[in-house]
């Protein structure tokens, strides 16, 4: 299948996507302190198999051969995240030197490479410290994330002009904090509201640092959203679609647009939110780009009985299906990058991430050959090519993720990479996907040229 690819501009950024729990290892190296998932993960039963990020992929010690394996895929940009322990490790206070020398040599070594990096300040490592001291239900958490973005800024703005805030902060209120199956672990509505609260009291504060550290700083939120559908036409149903589309995705996307917090919503959550005067244009400080992740879709029934926002799943039947046992369904991707066009008018709009896991096989040879993520790929860059041709402003999309890795809750037996590790020898190989994205990445500069 070819895409056609015209409606992307010729400077898109094709790239992949990781986070530093999930790849970095050397948990205790150079002065690295805890975070909330070194914590959640050793606690027994937390995480399939009592899996961990010690060791992970161990990018800390092998992030060379990992830009090698970036430019053998032909990406040009490369999304990957700051680990606030080992940069701060006190939570706030003092940089620790070795944290942001690691970071620096390896924005050197992308930038060497020909690779943008896209810098996300937070995906889920809070400091246990702080943590202790609260975390991000505590308002004292959004202020010292700011602090520390400005030490990164200062550090890397030289150099970094792409900046991310805050990764999926629904799933650290939501999924850290009500449902309790991702770090902190708590299952508090009033705490998780309190956290939403202040992880985008957070995200306007660092937008501010950012912009002071770096004068042609690009800076963006990333978002994972679903497109919600009713299981059936009721009435109840389709308020409970509305109340999941406001749990999911206008509970983040509103209020940094200036729009406040939704109203149906506050009246679900009935819990009061810790507004300061200024908050609220604080959230709204004006991005330059919005990141969405995209995974899959969803289908849900009204259940009055279950917390808030009192929906439950269905699942649909004959729907294919991922190794997460997530739908299938390119069509989401576009629709919501037309949405967010239409509704929230950003500037530019990236990917930040898509993907599929499914189980991989080696086979003798070495090879890893992985049909269904290839075709799951292509599928959702088909649907983000006609988005574009639709008008989304669409300027680059990020593979999540470069390399198989530990993968939250699931532990290493979700493989979403393009590359597959051997977590015994360490051992990258592309798999077949990771070929086949390269192939698309050629394709779309071909078609670029010509069209020159
Ligand atoms: C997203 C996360 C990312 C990864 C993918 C599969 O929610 O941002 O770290 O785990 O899901």
């Amino acid at each position: 299948m070819t895409i056609d690819f015209a409606a992307l501009p010729p400077d898109f950024l094709w790239g992949t996507a990781t986070s530093a729990y999930q790849i970095e290892g050397a948990v205790d190296e150079d002065g690295r302190s805890p975070s909330i998932w070194d914590t959640f993960s050793h606690t027994p039963g937390k995480i399939d198999n009592n899996d961990h990020g010690d060791v992970a992929c161990d990018h800390y010690h092998r992030w060379r051969d990992d830009i090698g394996v970036m430019r053998q895929l032909g990406a040009n940009a490369y999304r990957l995240s700051i680990a606030w322990p080992r940069v701060v490790p006190g939570g706030d206070g003092p940089a620790n030197p070795k944290g942001l020398a690691f970071y620096d040599e390896l924005v050197d070594g992308l930038l060497a490479a020909g690779i943008t990096p896209s810098v996300t300040l937070y995906h889920w490592d809070l400091p246990q410290v702080l943590q202790d001291r609260g975390g991000w239900p505590e308002r004292e958490t959004a202020e010292h994330f700011a602090a520390y973005a400005s030490v990164v800024a200062e550090r890397l703005g030289d150099r970094v002009t792409h900046w991310a805030t805050l990764n999926e902060p629904s799933c650290s209120a939501w999924i850290g904090h009500l449902e309790g199956t991702m770090a902190p672990g708590f299952t508090d509505l009033s705490a998780a509201v309190r956290a939403s609260y202040h992880l985008l009291l957070g995200h306007g504060l660092a937008t501010q640092a950012i912009r002071a550290a770096v004068p042609d700083a690009e800076v963006g939120i990333v978002n994972n959203l679903s497109t919600v559908h009713p299981a059936t036409d009721r009435p109840q149903d389709e308020a409970a679609a509305r109340r999941l589309d406001g749990h999911v995705n206008r509970w983040w996307l509103d209020p940094v647009h200036g729009r406040g917090f939704p109203a149906d919503m506050r009246e679900v959550y009935g819990v009061e939110l810790p507004e300061k005067p200024g908050d609220l244009e604080t959230i709204a400080a004006p991005l330059d780009w919005l990141g969405l992740n995209y995974y899959f879709p969803a289908t849900v029934a009204d259940d009055p009985s279950g917390p808030a926002p009192h929906v439950r799943s269905v699942r649909r039947l004959g729907v294919p299906r991922t190794g997460m046992d997530w739908e299938v369904d390119a069509t989401g991707i576009e629709t919501l990058l037309l949405r967010l066009t239409e509704e929230y008018g950003p500037r530019r709009i990236y990917v930040t991430e898509n993907g599929s896991a499914f189980p991989d096989v080696v086979r003798p040879d070495g090879t890893v050959d992985d049909p269904e993520r290839q075709d799951y790929l292509v599928r959702h860059l088909a649907a983000c090519a006609s988005a574009a041709r639709k008008g989304a402003p669409l300027a680059g999309y990020f593979a999540w993720s470069l390399l198989d890795n530990f993968e939250w809750a699931y532990g290493y037996d979700k493989r979403f990479g393009l590359v597959h590790v051997d977590y015994a020898t360490q051992t990258r190989t592309i798999k077949g996907t990771g070929h086949r994205y390269a192939d698309v990445i050629r394709d779309h500069g071909r078609q670029a040229r010509r069209a020159a």
